[in-house]
């Protein structure tokens, strides 16, 4: 019999026999070198701001919104691509994107206030357990807001606050794709769709017209082929006059951008392994890449998906949710060393709670010494000022050597990194256009 100690440990060995695929150094060097062919406008807005600051690349972002557009516009009839506001929430990216023509996905009342006074024109609004104050804020902009109720309840109480207005309001359901353990939270089970349907025909303020569902962490489109094919065969099961009220499917984010994870060996599963048996990973270094797909090969992945299961019942509009794919470009972090304890211990001015979690423990970027530009890696370990010892920015650096004084870039730190700023111990640094070098936000990311 196959014990539970058996399972693990065969799935040790298997991670061991098949660890993660070692970063390719040309590449990265590549990588490096492009940002060094920036270094003089990163010096001189550090020397004109002061750093820690976040910069941020109005002409990344634009550039990527606009690929990932044009790939599914390219293979699917309708598409409308939504910018995900929680993946990087300051205000002049939602702006950016919403004048690129993108609507904005928010998933709270304040992401939707934010998105109302950029000028967006069309926002979708969902997550779990929306307030009433939530529920209030979108039917007051029904004009502009989709609203994607995550339950039976929500519908009910958003009927009952858009009827209290005497305004309809657009809407659509989530589905969980996962029935099972944390993601349950999301949306209602795919089998309660056609009760769901029929409560809202009893609706007279909530409009039903679509479906969303997400996964998270798609290196390639396994996961949403895989759901789409599900969502397929239960509209077949549908009557086609129950079916025909569908518009949109919205098939949400996480759309890993195809430079790949960076990781370090402690974010590998080898490395996981490691820490938990030796505690401190048993000191071993290095980086890794997890490959992931070009966004052609999403885009033509669900369109066949689409083409297969869905199209052949409904020709709804293919909504699409990224978030990280667009962002995690649009910002760098500029640094100082305050700081050299010896040749490999420096401390930098600003700490990771600009960036709000451990995020370098497992995470790899590379930190490169803008003040002595080199293509060579050299083992340093690279410290926040923060009173904690997880404040971690890399265990090297590139450039000649490093000292006190030095202004060190850390590149493409755009997603999940400035909407997840803490106030803690030390201030959160200021945003600057790189494009105009002009601030472009107070600490609260307020224009
Ligand atoms: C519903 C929904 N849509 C979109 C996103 C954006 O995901 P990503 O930034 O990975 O594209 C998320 C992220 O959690 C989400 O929950």
């Amino acid at each position: 019999m196959t014990t539970h100690r058996d399972r693990v440990l065969a799935a040790t060995a298997e991670a061991f026999r098949t660890p993660a695929p070692q970063m390719d150094e040309a590449m990265l060097r590549d990588f490096v070198a492009r940002f060094l062919g920036h270094r003089d406008t990163y010096l001189s807005l550090a020397a004109r701001h002061g750093t820690p600051l976040y910069l941020f690349d109005p002409a990344a972002l634009r550039a990527r919104a606009a690929e990932f557009a044009r790939a599914f516009a390219a293979v699917l009839p309708s598409t409308r691509v939504y910018y995900a506001v929680k993946s990087n929430n300051h205000p002049a990216v939602a702006r950016e994107v919403a004048h690129q023509g993108l609507g904005l996905d928010v998933s709270s009342g304040v992401e939707l206030a934010m998105a109302i006074e950029c000028g967006a024109t069309d926002i979708v609004f969902s997550g779990p357990g929306k307030t009433d104050a939530e529920l209030t804020l979108a039917v007051e902009h029904a004009d502009r807001v989709t609203v994607l109720m995550d339950s039976f309840a929500e519908l009910h109480r958003l009927e009952h606050t858009a009827g209290g207005r005497g305004r309809s309001v657009r809407a659509g359901i989530r589905i969980t794709n996962d029935e099972r353990g944390l993601w349950r939270k999301f949306g209602i089970p795919l089998d309660q769709l056609p009760r769901l349907y029929d409560e809202a025909l009893g609706c007279s303020y909530v409009q039903l017209r679509g479906l969303q569902f997400h996964s998270s962490w798609n290196l390639d489109p396994t996961a949403q082929v895989a759901f789409i094919e599900r969502l397929g065969q239960a509209l077949a099961a549908l009557p086609a006059g129950k079916r025909r009220w569908v518009e949109f499917i919205d098939i949400g984010g996480g759309f890993w951008p195809p430079s790949g994870e960076w990781l370090q060996r402690a974010g590998t599963p080898v490395g996981r392994i490691e820490a938990a048996a030796l505690g401190d990973g048993g000191g071993l270094r290095g980086r890794y890449c997890l490959p992931a797909q070009p966004i052609e090969t999403f885009a033509e992945a669900l369109s066949s998906a689409l083409g297969e299961h869905v199209f052949p019942h409904i020709e709804p509009t293919i909504c699409l949710e990224p978030g990280r794919w667009l962002s995690h470009e649009a910002m760098h972090l500029l640094l100082s060393v305050v700081d050299c304890k010896s040749a490999d211990l420096a401390i930098t001015d600003g700490g990771t709670n600009a960036i709000g979690w451990e995020r370098f423990e497992v995470d790899y970027f590379p930190v490169i010494n803008l003040s002595r530009p080199a293509l060579v890696a050299r083992e340093c370990m690279v410290l926040g000022s923060l009173c904690t010892p997880h404040d971690v920015w890399g265990d090297e650096f590139f450039g000649e050597m490093i000292g006190p004084g030095d202004v060190l870039l850390i590149p493409t730190q755009g997603a999940y990194t400035y909407s997840l700023r803490q106030e803690f111990i030390k201030p959160i640094p200021k945003v600057v256009s790189v494009e105009t070098g002009e601030a472009v936000g107070d600490a609260a990311g307020r224009p």
